[in-house]
């Protein structure tokens, strides 16, 4: 039987992970929207492309649940973009509401899922369909550290004039200006950044992974970034799917690790069948610690909010 991926929101994002998801063949893909018509033309057009792009999967539109049924993956990217001048956090209420009416008729129909969460502010709304759906920790992950990292990565490329295959590099911490570019850890084929890229750029790139989302903004005007974001998402979803037990930085709950608790916040993650199937505990140094529970502690701040609203 084929697998079936939901994508909740066919705006921007939705729609892009609904192109590389097809792309890929991950599955059926079900793309649902609040706007009457727009997730049934977007999955009829990318069907059409089927023929001409060599993918033979169905995509299908829909306003409500009954079409998502028994899902494998569910995708959360339904919300508000940012705008100029607006951070993540003003998302914050809005987009709670969404995702929480999301993931609860997401999983009426398919309680045996994986969920996604794309939404922002990205650690609070994975946390906000963790408590809302209830599920286990493994199974409601969050997409900003594939993305951020590939933005480092592609900095660095760019910077030393290589192939982005030959880059790795790891960004943990929250999806927000105090992420934490791990620039001890990322290397081009093995060679520590340190040794090709002097401190003062060195630092440059690292500022701009941690505003790589606003660059992109403020280019746009008029939203957010979502073909890199749509890529990260379905990168995760396909490490699940295919059970390809791909190491990924995504925002997981965390439970004592790295001596944070309670909190959804981006570390190495291999992801497979089971969802999220290990936490990989790195040793930082103080400051690489410091860095992240500093970024934890916004987080925070975010789910101190959320839970106020939830017990009101
Ligand atoms: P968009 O505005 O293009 O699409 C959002 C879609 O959600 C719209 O089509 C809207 O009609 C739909 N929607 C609103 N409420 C809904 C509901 N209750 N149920 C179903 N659909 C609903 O926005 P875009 O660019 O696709 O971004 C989506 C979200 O993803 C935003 O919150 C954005 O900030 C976030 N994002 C997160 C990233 C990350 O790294 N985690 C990266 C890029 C975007
Ligand atoms: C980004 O980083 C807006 O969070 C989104 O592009």
């Amino acid at each position: 039987m084929r697998n079936k991926l939901t994508v909740v929101g066919a705006g921007n994002v939705g729609a892009n992970c609904a192109v590389w998801a097809a792309k890929k063949e991950l599955g059926d893909i079900v793309l649902v929207d609040v706007v009457e018509g727009v997730p049934q033309g977007k999955g009829l057009d990318l069907m059409q492309a089927g023929p001409v792009e060599s993918y033979g999967v169905s995509i299908a539109g829909a306003n409500d649940y009954a079409p998502t049924a028994n899902s494998d993956v569910v995708i959360i990217t339904a919300g508000f973009p940012r705008k100029p001048g607006m951070s993540r956090d003003d998302l914050l209420l809005a987009n709670y509401e969404v995702v929480k009416a999301a993931t609860e008729q997401a999983i009426a129909v398919s309680p045996n899922c994986v969920i996604i969460v794309v939404t922002n502010p990205l650690d609070a709304m994975a946390q906000v369909a963790y408590m809302v759906s209830k599920f286990p920790k493994n199974r409601v992950i969050g997409m900003a550290g594939v993305l951020d990292s590939a933005r480092f990565r592609t900095f660095i490329a760019m910077e030393l004039n290589v192939s982005v295959e030959n880059v790795t590099a790891v960004v943990m911490g929250g999806h927000g200006d105090t992420m934490v570019p791990l620039v001890r850890l990322s290397s081009v084929s093995g060679i520590p950044l340190t040794e090709l890229i002097p401190a003062d750029r060195l630092n440059a790139i690292v500022d701009r992974t941690r505003n790589g989302g606003a660059e992109i903004v403020k280019f746009l005007k008029t939203g957010s970034a979502y073909y890199a974001p749509a890529a990260s998402a379905v990168e995760m979803a396909e490490s699940i799917l295919r059970d390809k037990k791909k190491v990924l930085p995504c925002a997981a709950y965390l439970e004592g690790e790295y001596g944070i608790d309670g909190l959804y916040v981006g570390v190495p993650c291999k992801l497979g069948a089971g969802g999220i199937e290990k936490i990989y505990e790195i040793k930082l140094t103080d400051e690489e610690t410091a860095a992240l529970h500093k970024s934890s502690a916004s987080v925070k701040e975010l789910v101190e909010v959320i839970k106020k609203k939830m017990a009101a």
